[in-house]
């Protein structure tokens, strides 16, 4: 059976990719940020996952205001990147585990969630630079099931709902008959705001509380209105949306394994965190 390792969750912001483009690890603005994945370089080393489940927000490089689903599952073989602005160099494919998602899509939609099934679908920066912060080789040893969550056109989905399809996709992954090791990954986030009156809006207080609650009482976090979290977090800090559904998703016994957290790259709140996922009956095996 598929076994879920564990859950790892970052920034995603477009600056990201142009400074690894620019391999500028060590440059002083972003040292403090990179020096953060050490341990996740160190993490995916151990543990070694097939297959990488991405709960992320389309920025409209595959949806757009027009047909905007609320959650959206890929189901393809490969997902492609296309060139979306920001100075970011087009990235390479990533392979797509096409069973799994398939896997995934029949459970979520038996637990009422009616997703969107996508045999196409491109990925954009909160796929891909998750994915070159992680494998910095970019040599990407795993396949992905990229999951799409609706962060962009009111109304969104609640904290609440999106927890709640984490919980469907962890039942799914392990209900999974192959003998697969899964990461969840969870991007975006945390607290900002990059228009209006409050562009340039961060609230570490918040983000500290979001990165303290969510391991043992993700519930509490989950209470939020959307409309407080935009208050408390800035327009896009509902990214956090994919924090959620990656924190749902893992459905044993979760600790922090790591935590970066640093301000501000690019006007964002950047956090990373890797969280442990331990099965009750290994525990007790153990
Ligand atoms: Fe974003």
């Amino acid at each position: 059976m598929a076994a879920i390792i564990g859950g790892v969750a970052t920034t995603h912001v477009p600056a990201i990719g142009k400074a690894i483009a620019e391999k500028k690890y060590n440059d002083p603005y972003w040292k403090p940020f990179f020096k953060g994945f050490d341990y996740v370089d160190y993490w995916l080393a151990r543990e070694k996952p097939d297959v990488a489940v991405i709960f992320y927000n389309d920025h409209g490089l595959n949806f757009f205001l027009d047909k905007l689903p609320t959650f959206a599952v890929g189901a393809a073989k490969e997902y492609r990147s296309e060139d979306e602005g920001w100075g970011i160099p087009v990235s390479r494919s990533v392979a797509g585990d096409v069973d799994l998602s398939w896997h995934l899509i029949n459970t979520l939609v038996v637990d009422e969630f009616d997703v969107t099934m996508c045999q196409e679908m491109l990925i954009d920066h909160a796929v891909t630079i998750p994915m070159a912060l992680m494998w910095p080789d970019q040599k990407w040893p795993v396949k992905i099931v990229p999951i799409s969550i609706n962060t962009v056109q009111h109304p969104l989905p609640s904290l609440a709902r999106c927890f709640k399809l984490g919980r469907s996709i962890g039942r799914g992954i392990e209900s999974y008959p192959q003998n697969l090791r899964v990461m969840v990954v969870g991007t975006g986030g945390l607290s900002h705001q990059l228009d209006g009156p409050r562009a340039g809006f961060i609230n570490k207080a918040f983000d500290q509380l979001c990165l303290d609650k969510i391991v043992a009482e993700p519930q509490l976090l989950a209470r939020y209105s959307i409309h407080d979290w935009v208050k408390e977090s800035g327009a896009q800090g509902v990214e956090f949306l994919n924090w959620m559904a990656m924190r749902g998703a893992l459905t044993g016994k979760v600790s922090e394994l790591h935590r970066n957290y640093h301000i501000p790259i690019s006007n964002t709140a950047a956090a990373t965190v890797v969280y442990g996922n331990v099965k009750e009956v290994q525990r007790q095996a153990a």
